[in-house]
């Protein structure tokens, strides 16, 4: 099937690592001229490199986008050979605290960086959707946002902001060209989780090999019919599907990828 996504411009912000840098390469094997952005130079250089000796299209763009400056580089960087036509919001972070140790400062931090972050590619970017009544905005969410726990409650705040702003976002682009939806990850395996989750399993008794380390995890923590963590590449997948002419009649939504780990209808 083709996805029709060649020649397509697309912003992935941080794309530097995890999920945004397999979504960056999926986007990119499919045609898409891709911007790959991060905060660290190196690994950001390294994956717009990867995807240039794949035979992709990259460039790179750099800034913090939990300030104004920062996205004003990333959107003059995107912006400079016109419009976007895809813009994926995935630069995000997840730092590991609860209820007894996150400061309200962690709760306002999180929610600038990763959702005022979001917004603010989107008051550069989408205006300039306009000029091809064509667009796609795609926010990553997560499973927490509608399925929390007890632990990251300053993250998981942040999730439902995402998944609700999206929706918003949608009505206001009403009849435009132009979507916005939602891809709501479970728990995926990327570098920073598997690190957590060794450092986590003496304490635990989770055993000794990552495949043991990987099953009780799930088990104990993020129960899913399907019995494993997620990939990169299965998120990288929806954000294909959403960012194509295929999902044309799709705004508003939130796309689950998450074995089922969310229960109930949401
Ligand atoms: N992994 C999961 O299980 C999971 C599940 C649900 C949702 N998510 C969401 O998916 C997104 C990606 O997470 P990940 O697991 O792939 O983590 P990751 O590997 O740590 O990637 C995070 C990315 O965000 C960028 N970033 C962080 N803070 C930033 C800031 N202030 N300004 C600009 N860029 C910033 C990082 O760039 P630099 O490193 O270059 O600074 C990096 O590229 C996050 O929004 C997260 O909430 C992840």
């Amino acid at each position: 099937m083709d996805l029709e996504l060649t020649g397509k411009r697309a912003l992935v912000t941080g794309s530097s690592s995890g999920l945004g840098e397999a979504i960056a390469k999926a986007l990119a094997a499919e045609g898409a001229d891709v911007v790959v952005h991060g905060r660290d130079r190196a690994r950001t250089e390294a994956v717009a490199q990867a995807i240039q000796e794949a035979g992709g299209s990259a460039r790179v763009a750099i800034g913090d986008l939990a300030t104004d400056e920062g996205a004003d580089a990333v959107a003059e960087t995107a912006l400079a050979g016109g419009p976007i036509d895809i813009l994926v919001n995935n630069a995000g972070a997840y730092p590991h605290r609860g209820w007894k140790d996150a400061t309200p400062a962690d709760w306002s931090r999180t929610y600038e960086v990763n959702v005022v972050s979001a917004v603010r590619m989107i008051l550069r970017v989408v205006p300039r959707m306009h000029e091809r009544a064509w667009g796609r905005v795609i926010q990553i969410g997560g499973g927490l946002a509608v399925q929390p726990g007890a632990d990251l409650p300053h993250y998981n705040a942040t999730l439902a902001a995402r998944h609700n702003l999206t929706v918003s976002l949608a009505r206001q682009l009403k009849g435009t060209g132009i979507t916005a939806n939602t891809v709501a990850p479970g728990a995926i395996l990327v570098d920073s989780v598997q690190r957590f989750l060794t450092d986590l399993a003496p304490a635990r008794g989770w055993g000794e090999t990552w495949e043991l380390i990987e099953r009780n995890a799930i088990e104990e923590l993020v129960p899913n019919d399907v019995g494993r963590m997620g990939r990169p590449e299965e998120i990288a997948a929806a954000v294909l599907y959403l960012s194509g002419p295929h999902a044309g009649y799709v705004t508003g939504t939130t796309l689950r990828v998450d074995g089922g780990t969310v229960r109930g209808v949401h």
